[in-house]
């Protein structure tokens, strides 16, 4: 990895606006500006996040500049990701790349974000050591679900997916029936601390092969809470660490059968994980647990990058470089980008 090389990476594929600046494979810099006005509704609103990022993409890169100690001038190359994504949040970020490579006459990098999470493991600091090709990665976050057979750098195979939500959606979607703000992630993680993983069951999926379900887990806990309300209309409230702790374990359980399954099947014991669902204490401490008694060696990125930031596209982007796979500037963004299209940076055109 070239040492010398110096690239921008853009991210703005859902609510947060991200930059970061990328040195061989260490990070100088990663900004990221969230957008806390999504709380107030539950959810992202596409147009809302739109019109953040183009109210914080300027300010952020400059700080990610700013922070990494380096002009303009000295940038190799400008890497963004062009999806998957909201259409209107990635428009701002591809834009933004495409006039300032335009503007500095340096190459422009597309990037993947799903294969982004993944590959964050290989900036430097992400773990004491990278992971060794083959691996297995379940990818987790708000949008996907996924467990990718990672047989090279650009070289990815998707072994299982969710056929509904995403788990990080579970998460935040049965935080919503406990009135809890979003993203309810992290504040199930955090409020589970307190309460008993076995205090409450909810159904576990059956869904053949590596393929996830977790829409049923959320129905069952809608009617499991339905039923208590009528006896007491206190009970979330007086139950929630005990509901935290029992739904976290129920996802993460979920997540961890399919794991060890593929694991087996493919003779595969170097695993990761990925995605804003990774930075969970749970299923950190579930992967532990798998290290110990099936001798897994496993790969848990340092917490900044889990959840979307831009240090994981200007990683991508630096691999790229080094393989000379660059953009063209006709380039557009792609909500629906292909993990598997994407091997070796051949056109996608969706
Ligand atoms: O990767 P990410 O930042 O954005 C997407 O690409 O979707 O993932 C966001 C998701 C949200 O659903 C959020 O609730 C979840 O990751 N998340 C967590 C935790 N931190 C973030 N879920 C459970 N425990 C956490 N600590
Ligand atoms: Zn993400």
């Amino acid at each position: 990895m070239s040492e010398s090389t110096i690239i921008l990476g853009i991210e703005s594929s859902c609510d947060d606006t991200s930059a970061a600046v990328i040195r061989g494979n260490k990070i100088l810099s990663n900004i990221a500006a969230g957008q806390a006005i999504h709380n107030d509704y539950g959810g992202v609103v596409p147009e809302l996040a739109s019109r953040a990022h183009q109210q914080n993409i300027i300010p952020v890169v400059h700080q990610a500049l700013v922070k990494a100690n380096i002009q303009q001038s000295d940038l190799s190359a400008i890497g963004f990701t062009r999806g998957p994504g909201l259409l209107g949040s990635l428009l701002v970020g591809t834009s933004f790349a495409k006039s300032l490579a335009m503007s500095l006459g340096v190459p422009l990098i597309e990037v993947n974000h799903l294969q982004a999470h993944i590959l964050a493991h290989f900036i430097e600091d992400a773990n004491p050591v990278p992971p060794r090709f083959p691996f297995l990665c379940l990818t987790v976050s708000g949008g996907h679900t996924m467990i990718v057979l990672v047989k090279d750098y650009f070289e990815m195979e998707i072994i299982g997916k969710t056929i509904d939500d995403a788990a990080g959606e579970a998460f935040d979607k049965i935080g919503k029936l406990f009135a809890l703000d979003y993203p309810a992630g992290p504040i199930i993680d955090r409020l589970a601390k307190e309460g008993n993983p076995n205090a409450f069951s909810f159904s576990r999926p059956k869904v053949e092969g590596y393929d996830y379900s977790f829409s049923g887990i959320k129905t069952s806990v809608l009617y499991f809470i339905q039923k208590q309300l009528k006896q007491n209309p206190n009970f979330v409230e007086e139950h929630l660490a005990d509901l935290c702790a029992s739904v976290q374990y129920t996802i993460v359980e979920t997540l961890m059968d399919k794991l060890v399954k593929a694991s087996e099947a493919y003779g595969i014991r170097e695993v990761a994980i990925a995605g804003g669902v990774s930075a969970n204490s749970a299923l950190r401490e579930a992967m532990k647990k798998r290290q110990q008694e099936r001798g897994w060696s496993i790969y848990i990125p340092k917490f900044e990058y889990t959840t979307d930031n831009a240090a994981m596209i200007a990683m991508v982007a630096q691999l790229k470089y080094e393989r000379g796979i660059f953009s063209d500037l006709s380039v557009s963004a792609s909500a629906r980008y292909d993990l598997e299209a994407d091997f070796s940076g051949r056109e996608n055109t969706q």
